[in-house]
Formats: structure tokens, C-alpha cells, sequence
């Protein structure tokens, strides 16, 4: 199963794109830069990163060069022009962490997974993480978190459960999106 993100290569996932470069434009007439972050943010919350296309199609309602909307998106760390997994795994690589086991439950991960720290899965539902400080949670070392979901006290024992709950949410998350779409197809039908 090959993880795909909310189809959204739609004429109104576009429109609204264009709609939002109108308006960050007459925003921000003198800026391109400042005009350029929010639609890379809109682009990278939709798609999970910056693809080639959405590069190129902003670059060119702006009127700049592609390198240049393609630099600023490389500047910032929150950006992504690469496609990321369905969630993003960081394992707290902090002290608290770190001495409680930490590096041998990210290498567990990454074993499971079969990808180095950073890399995402061949099925995209996970990108792990190569770089996890602090977390804030350190009396509940060791702490992994998984998008925005807080798992304390994690041993490597624990990686393959982990695993399989998010593969389970993602399967759940593809088959309900697989429905949708083919009672839309019945409507249209009918
Ligand atoms: S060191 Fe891991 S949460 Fe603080």
C-alpha cells in the first residue's frame, strides 16, 4: 500500500492556490518573499511537502524565477521539498532521553522500518526523524513522539506495537477515503 495523502490535484485545490497567490500579492506588492511564505505553508499543510509543479505554478503567478521560490523554500527547515510519510516519527535525542536508551530505540525504529534517520518509508506512511532535542517531557523519558501523539517511557520492546498502530490508522484513514470516493462516484451516477 503506497500511503497518498487527500487527492488534491483538483481544479479547486488549484483555484484556491491561485486565489491565495492573488491575495498575498496585492498584500505584499513590494515582498515577494513575505508574500511567498504562507502559499508555501498552504502547499506544504496540503501535500506534506513543496512539489516541482506547486514550485513552478507559484514561480510563475509571482513572476520570478523557479530558483528563487525553490531557495526560499529551502531556506527554512520547515519545509520539505521532498514528499514525507503520513506521520513523522521523532524519538527525543535530549540528554534525559538519550541516557534512558534513546538511541537504541530510534536504531529500532529505523530497523523495523528499513530507513536511516531522516528517510521515509518506501510506502510513505513514516519519515523518522534525525534530528529530535528536547521534547519538554523529559520525567517521562524516553519520549517519542509521532506527529503531535506523546509516547512516554518508550522501550525498544515497544517499536513493532508503535508500528503497527499507525500502519493500522493509516490503512483505516486509505479505506475510509476509498469509500468516500466511490459513493461520490455512486451520486454523481444517480
Ligand atoms: S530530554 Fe527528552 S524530553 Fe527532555
Amino acid at each position: 500500500m503506497l500511503y497518498e495523502r487527500e487527492a488534491l490535484d483538483t481544479p479547486e485545490w488549484w483555484q484556491g492556490l491561485d486565489e491565495m497567490i492573488e491575495r498575498q500579492h496585492e498584500q505584499y506588492p513590494e515582498s515577494v518573499q513575505t508574500a511567498l511564505i504562507p502559499l508555501l505553508h498552504y502547499v506544504q499543510n496540503a501535500f506534506g511537502y513543496v512539489p516541482e509543479k506547486a514550485i513552478n505554478h507559484i514561480a510563475q503567478a509571482l513572476g520570478v524565477p523557479t530558483a528563487y521560490v525553490c531557495g526560499v523554500a529551502s531556506f527554512y527547515s520547515y519545509f520539505s521539498l521532498e514528499p514525507k510519510g503520513a506521520f513523522t516519527i521523532s524519538v527525543c535525542l535530549g540528554t534525559a532521553c538519550f541516557v534512558r536508551g534513546a538511541q537504541a530505540i530510534l536504531d529500532e525504529f529505523c530497523r523495523q522500518l528499513d530507513v536511516e534517520a531522516g528517510g521515509t518509508t518506501s510506502d510513505r506512511i513514516f519519515t523518522v526523524s534525525d534530528s529530535s532535542r528536547c521534547l519538554g517531557a523529559c520525567g517521562q523519558a524516553p519520549v517519542v513522539m509521532i506527529d503531535d501523539d506523546v509516547h512516554a517511557k518508550v522501550v525498544a520492546q515497544d517499536v513493532a506495537d508503535i508500528v503497527a498502530e499507525y500502519e493500522a490508522r493509516a490503512r483505516r484513514e486509505m479505506q475510509a477515503r476509498e469509500e468516500r470516493a466511490r459513493a461520490d462516484a455512486r451520486s454523481h451516477v444517480q
